[in-house]
């Protein structure tokens, strides 16, 4: 197994029916690939940009397969990859996308996660060791 996590930036806001279409499409793949992760959007309103964070976890053929589709998909750019490895288990096996679409007052819950976008946030991230790293994004995902 190898799992892959980025950050990236929307070519333009998402909408809520561009969100939906990218999600269905993904998961529809992805259940069929036995790639399973987590997706994040979040639009920041005073840089009016939309950034994404993505977690994929799948064996070594689907994962390649499945980014080398989305690292050249024209709807985001400035791909940031943030962690890549083996891993034993999939953290995130219950879903074959987890999606959140959060918000300020989302983010406002979470201390560590106030800065969404922010170099002093990815920073702070890539100091955090995986998987502990990825059980924090798990948590954060349940509890919003
Ligand atoms: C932020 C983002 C996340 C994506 N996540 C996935 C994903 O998890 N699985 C997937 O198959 N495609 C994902 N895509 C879409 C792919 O880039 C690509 O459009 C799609 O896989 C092509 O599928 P097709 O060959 O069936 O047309 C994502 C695209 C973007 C912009």
């Amino acid at each position: 197994m190898k799992y892959i996590v980025y950050v990236s930036q929307a070519a333009k806001a998402f909408s809520t029916d561009d969100l939906a279409g990218l999600l269905t499409h993904s998961r529809k793949r992805n259940s069929a690939d036995g790639v399973s992760g987590l997706l994040v959007y979040r639009y920041n309103s005073d840089f009016k940009r939309g950034n994404f964070l993505q977690v994929l976890e799948g064996t070594d053929d689907a994962l390649d397969d499945v980014w080398r589709r989305i690292s050249g998909d024209p709807r985001h750019h400035t791909i940031i990859v943030l962690d890549e490895g083996k891993s034993e288990t999939r953290m995130f096996g219950d879903w074959s996308m987890g999606f959140r679409n959060v918000d300020e007052s989302d983010l406002a819950k979470f201390a560590g996660f106030s800065e969404l976008g922010s170099d002093a946030f990815w920073q702070d991230a890539k100091k955090q060791a995986l998987p502990d790293a990825l059980s924090t994004l798990r948590s954060f995902y349940d509890a919003i």
